[in-house]
């Protein structure tokens, strides 16, 4: 796009908004690490992140608002180097910066995160540069790729009068293992309409600060989802059930060992054993670990007594009806 078409929206968007400027907060020397929710940003429930860079302040107003709906973490991703002051060589240095990532030559930033693990959505929010992705947010995505892989990534952007498409190609570049949802873009013209627009956009994605339905932390029944399919578990009150319980939810594959007699998966790490008495006598829907090697085993029939087996659950009713036979099966343990 013409670079003297842009200047005149660039400047209505600036001058229309005038919140604190990232850039004005002070950085450390060399790249920080960060672990959400300790010693950077707002502290919240752990299930959102909110992720920002703004030059203006546009794009940073749009991520106060979106943490404070959700009361959630909130980091800002920093250039190494300042952003410039002045408009026309901000302009030359973004234009500059975007050319060297094509030649895969991406801007030092200062922030780096260690892992999203605690996140169910990470929102990523830009400004429109020459209708890409702001240079230090391509680099933070380009240096996370592989921990932001599998995750569920909303964006947000602004603009002076730009649409979001091509940034939106962006991140499906820099980050194409992840799973994105539906972004929002503020231009010039709706940026004013933000403390409405962004509560609105957060509730069409279901994105809220109530608490899941807190499970009951001592209940000892599990579900085992099998498909379309729930099986009802009673667990065992010893320390490698409790162990167990506080791993879930847990999706695994369960193996079949010994022609049909079990169903096996490897916990990592293995389960404590700690405070669980040895000993069983397995019948089929019995829930064990066998101590030498680690596994839980889930028998399907009935079989001898072992003092290196160890149960901490009981498949309820006839559900391990659900699990005989010998092929795999894709399961989801889970509190009721
Ligand atoms: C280097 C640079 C390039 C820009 N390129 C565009 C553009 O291509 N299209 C557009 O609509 N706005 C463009 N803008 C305007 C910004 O996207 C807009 O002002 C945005 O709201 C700034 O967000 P911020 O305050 O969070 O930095 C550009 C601004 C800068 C500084």
């Amino acid at each position: 796009m013409n670079k003297l078409f842009l200047i005149p929206l660039m400047l209505l968007a600036t001058l229309m908004l005038t919140a604190a400027c990232s850039e004005d907060e002070p950085l450390t020397d060399g790249q920080e690490q960060v672990t959400p929710g300790e010693d950077d940003g707002e502290e919240g429930n752990g299930r959102y992140l909110v992720l920002y860079c703004s030059r203006t302040g546009n794009t940073e107003r749009m991520a106060q608002i979106i943490q404070s709906t959700l009361d959630c973490d909130m980091i800002v991703v920093e250039p190494e180097t300042p952003y410039e002051d002045d408009y026309n060589a901000m302009l030359d240095r973004a234009q500059a910066e975007l050319d060297a990532i094509e030649q895969g030559n991406y801007p030092a930033i200062t922030t780096s995160v260690e892992s999203f693990d605690e996140y169910d959505i990470v929102f990523i929010g830009y400004p429109i540069w020459y209708g890409h992705i702001a240079t230090p947010m391509q680099t933070f995505l380009h240096n996370h790729a592989d921990l932001l892989a599998g995750k569920r990534i909303v964006l947000f952007a602004s603009s002076g009068s730009n649409g979001i498409g091509t940034s939106e190609r962006d991140a499906a570049t820099l980050v194409p293992d992840a799973v994105f949802e539906e972004s929002l873009l503020l231009t010039s013209s709706t940026l004013g309409n933000m403390a409405t627009r962004i509560p609105e956009w957060l509730e069409s994605l279901g994105a809220s600060r109530e608490e899941p339905d807190a499970p009951d932390a001592a209940s000892l029944n599990i579900n085992i989802i099998v498909g379309e399919q729930t099986i009802t578990v009673t667990m065992e009150d010893n320390g490698a059930a409790r162990d167990f319980l506080s791993r879930l939810p847990l999706e695994v594959t369960l193996e079949d060992y010994n022609n049909g007699t079990e169903k096996i998966f490897y916990p990592d790490p293995a389960l404590s054993l700690d405070d669980t008495p040895r000993g069983c006598a397995p019948v089929a829907g019995d829930i064990t670990i066998y101590e030498p090697w680690g596994n839980v085993a889930i028998f399907c029939r009935d079989w001898s007594e072992s003092n290196s087996l160890i149960k901490i659950g009981h498949i309820d009713g006839d559900g391990i009806s659900l699990l005989q036979g010998t092929e795999s099966v894709n399961v989801r343990f889970e509190r009721q």
